[in-house]
């Protein structure tokens, strides 16, 4: 019987209850353990999401660390894990069409003005904004792996033109890729929509700063579901300011949750999403967790590993 050890928001019971249930389809003999528990100390896989690092440590046994979402970065942070233990993720469509839906709302939101609308209603004016033309807005995608591919094409989809960045040259249909330093300054300069759908990583942290978002258009649009580490905070709210960027909309932040003294609350031309763009279904990833699983425990190589030493 396979115990597995389990961490994700306080290991809250009626959440590992879930997991355990939709993974039994899979592995009816399955068993769930706390991972701040003793009964963890025989596990040979974790399934993990946030969790006190220090305490996966002590685990001896483990074989495999599997990630409760699409990023891993919540494991490999402070170098505290034995880099020879493999880590897998989850890469389910269902997150990316998710993402997909989210990133979409978020654009239309900016080119129709949704909240000028709002706004307008407060005061009962039934009067026409100003429409931006949509076959002229161009949409940057930073970071176009197993979700920013499916945004790009989705968006692609919709008439807008759409150009990607990568680590390595990517070749997807209908979309402009590009790779290298240059290429995201070219990006950041001749786009109207910045999305950000990076890992985080050594080379990812803190690059939408001063000089990056200083050198995007007046009057930007700027999204970010990749990680808040990714962005000066501080230098955002500055260009949400001066109108550099005319709408930031965001759902992961340097802190999260998002502190309450956070002064990105305050900035009306700023929207707070609390992490919720592509949330992890435990009804469409039981099925590839359970095989990396069943993989670990007869010793074979599990799918979706990710490699340490790039970062994601
Ligand atoms: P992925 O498949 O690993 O794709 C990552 C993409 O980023 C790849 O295109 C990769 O380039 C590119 N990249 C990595 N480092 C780079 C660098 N230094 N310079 C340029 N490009 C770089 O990851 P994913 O599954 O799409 O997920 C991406 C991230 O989204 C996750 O790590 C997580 O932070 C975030 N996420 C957020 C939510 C949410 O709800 N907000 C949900 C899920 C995921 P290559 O193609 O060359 O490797
Ligand atoms: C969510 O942020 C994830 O990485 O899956």
């Amino acid at each position: 019987m396979p115990v597995v050890a389990f961490y994700s928001k306080n290991s809250k019971i009626e959440l590992m209850e879930e997991w355990e249930y939709r993974l039994k389809s899979y592995l009816p003999s399955i068993k769930l353990v706390n991972l701040l528990n003793y009964e963890s100390e025989n596990a040979i896989t974790a399934l993990l999401w946030n969790a006190p690092l220090q305490r996966v440590k002590e685990l001896k046994n483990l074989k495999c660390l599997i990630s409760l979402g699409q990023g891993v970065d919540h494991i490999l942070k402070d170098n505290i894990i034995d880099k020879k233990i493999p880590i897998v993720r989850i890469v389910d469509p269902f997150m990316a069409k998710s993402m997909s839906h989210w990133v979409i709302m978020s654009v239309l939101n900016f080119i129709r003005d949704t909240f000028g609308y709002h706004d307008q209603q407060k005061t009962k004016t039934y009067e026409a904004r100003q429409e931006i033309n949509f076959t002229n807005v161009k949409i940057a995608i930073y970071g176009i792996g197993a979700i920013g591919n499916v945004v790009a094409k989705d968006l692609k989809q919709l008439g807008f033109k759409v150009e990607g960045w990568s680590r390595t040259f990517k070749d997807i249909d209908g979309i402009t890729c590009h790779n290298g330093r240059d290429k995201f300054e070219f990006l950041l300069k001749s786009s109207d929509i910045h999305i950000c759908l990076l890992p985080l990583t050594s080379e990812t942290v803190n690059i939408f700063d001063n000089s990056s978002l200083n050198m995007m258009k007046f009057g930007s649009c700027f999204i970010n579901a990749g990680r808040g580490e990714q962005v000066v905070e501080e230098d955002l709210i500055k260009y949400c300011k001066s109108g550099r960027i005319a709408s930031a909309i965001l759902d992961v932040y340097c802190k999260e949750p998002l502190p309450k003294n956070s002064k990105l609350w305050k900035q009306e031309n700023i929207r707070i999403w609390p992490h919720v763009a592509a949330e992890t279904n435990p009804e469409t990833a039981a099925k590839q967790i359970a095989k990396a699983i069943k993989c670990v425990e007869k010793g074979l190589i599990p799918p979706n590993l990710i490699e340490r030493k790039r970062g994601y």
